[in-house]
């Protein structure tokens, strides 16, 4: 299996002589897996996803996404690595001024691959062929976030990163949620970190971890 990410003694820290956040995480992904990042609420995940994401700064020599080294990656090059994953977060983000087919095929538009899915027919993988042409405040919260999960995927990122994609919803719509990212992504070919204390989600990884203070639990 092609591997996606190398993680080796990551410890990160928010400020300089703070007590560090992460200590020692050393984590791998490979392609076609779904990753489960579980652990308590202030236990590191979103940091952890932030870090991978290149939403902020890694430390030198610890995080190896796609080859890169994400510590001392040049500008370019982290645009580069950030053209190939995407992000889902617990707020969807909508555009409100779109309707839902046109938030989706606006996640292919600051692309330089070419989109190899076509917005209609991911939507409507998703449970959502006959809203379309919906406003973000005429779907459910639900319907609200598989839109998100369709836009992220449209752009067939090779990572696909969430952080707590199910936290505001009821059980019918947190299962349509991830079953729809494990079935696209499986179908997409595309790794997933998906972080979430949501007991009721954990069986659509292929493999989890928990985090603790921090750490890695062992196992
Ligand atoms: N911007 C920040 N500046 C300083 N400390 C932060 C910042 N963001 C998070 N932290 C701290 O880092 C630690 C880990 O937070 P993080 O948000 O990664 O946890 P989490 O596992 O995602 O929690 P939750 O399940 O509540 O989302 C916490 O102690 C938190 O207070
Ligand atoms: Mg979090």
């Amino acid at each position: 299996m092609p591997r996606i990410l190398n993680i080796q003694g990551l410890s990160f820290g928010y400020r300089a002589g703070a007590a560090p956040v992460l200590h020692n995480i050393s984590l791998q992904l490979n392609k076609g897996e779904i990753l489960i990042l579980s652990g308590p609420s202030g236990s590191g995940k979103s940091t952890l996803i932030s870090l991978i994401g290149l939403l902020r700064q890694a430390p030198p020599g610890s995080i190896n996404l796609f080859g890169a080294d994400l510590g001392t990656a040049d500008r370019a090059t982290q645009l580069a690595l950030r053209q190939r994953l995407r992000c889902i977060f617990q707020r969807h983000y909508l555009l409100h001024s779109l309707t839902a087919l046109q938030n989706v095929a606006a996640g292919q538009h600051f692309q330089s691959r070419p989109g190899l899915a076509d917005p209609a027919a991911l939507l409507a993988a998703l449970g959502l062929g006959d809203k379309l042409g919906r406003w973000p405040e005429e779907l459910s919260g639900g319907e609200q976030q598989r839109v998100a999960v369709a836009r992220a995927l449209v752009s067939a990122p090779e990572l696909l990163l969430a952080d707590e994609p199910t936290a505001s919803l009821d059980y019918e719509n947190a299962r349509l949620v991830v079953d729809g990212i494990a079935a696209q992504a499986a179908r997409l070919g595309c790794g997933v970190i998906l972080a979430t204390h949501d007991e009721r989600i954990m069986d659509v990884g292929t493999r989890r971890v928990e985090m603790r203070d921090g750490r890695l639990l062992p196992g």
